[in-house]
């Protein structure tokens, strides 16, 4: 596990899109592996600028996004088809067919998963993945007590994240209350991973995830068992931590 630990939200945003762009600058056949919710909004964003004055070819690429509501539209300004068009798609020249989420509308959602699955596979896998953190330890929307070894796979949103993503709906009640999320075992296969946290509200997830013991009761703790996981955090989000873990982190900014 490498932790960097920056200022703030500017600066992980900064190192996040940094680190993105190299994957699809190096002109191989590279599979993003996305999130969406506020956090990875300004990494986007700085990606999308780069890509733009650099004219990067982007033939090559090929994304994956973790999760979407079941039962709303993609045109919906608050499913994660519209907001991937809004904050990355419209402005880089990925080609459409090579972008990929899950469809939370699919007439039959357990073939979708599967499908979706298989989508993973016949990329040959995602190179890295890009996480937020839940307030609760869910990684994707695996919500505490997910098994680890699920795969793509269909969840009831805990009411603690009906409640935080309730800042982008009119209401609490318009929230949808299941999604569709790949699995931790599908995370886990990614070849790298790169977890972002900006805020006070993560710091409890992250100290867990940093410090705590790997158990499904905050999913995020399966990550310390991944060969290749990168967090970058700001000081905020990791304000919770013991001081023996934050002198680790203090010492060389890497190893925990
Ligand atoms: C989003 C996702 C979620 C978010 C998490 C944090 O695709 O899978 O796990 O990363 O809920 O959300 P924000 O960034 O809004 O705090």
């Amino acid at each position: 596990m490498i932790v960097l630990e920056v200022e703030n939200y500017q600066q992980m945003s900064e190192k996040a899109a940094n680190i993105m762009f190299q994957y699809v600058a190096e002109g191989k056949k590279a599979v993003l592996g996305l999130a969406t919710g506020g956090t990875p909004v300004k990494t986007y964003d700085l990606l999308v600028s780069r890509i733009q004055n650099e004219k990067t070819d982007l033939s090559h690429v090929h994304t994956v996004n973790l999760d979407e509501y079941i039962g709303l539209d993609e045109k919906h300004p608050q499913s994660y088809h519209h907001f991937m068009e809004e904050h990355l798609f419209q402005h880089v020249p990925i080609p459409k067919k090579q972008t990929h989420l899950p469809n939370g509308n699919a007439e039959d959602l357990n073939e979708e998963c599967i499908h979706y699955e298989q989508i993973i596979e016949s990329l040959g896998g995602v190179d890295i993945q890009l996480l937020g953190i839940g307030a609760n330890g869910h990684i994707g929307f695996n919500e505490p007590g997910t098994p680890f070894d699920q795969k793509t796979h269909l969840v009831d949103l805990a009411p603690s994240t009906r409640e935080a993503n309730a800042r982008f709906f009119a209401s609490l009640d318009e929230v949808p209350k299941k999604a569709i999320t790949m699995g931790i075992a599908t995370i886990m296969n990614s070849k790298n991973i790169l977890l972002l946290a900006s805020g006070e509200s993560k710091a409890d997830a992250l100290k867990q995830l940093i410090e705590g013991s790997v158990s499904e009761a905050c999913p995020a703790t399966v990550l310390q068992k991944h060969p290749s996981l990168t967090i970058i955090a700001d000081e905020a989000a990791l304000s919770s931590l013991s001081d023996e873990a934050r002198s680790k982190i203090n010492q060389s900014n890497v190893s925990c």
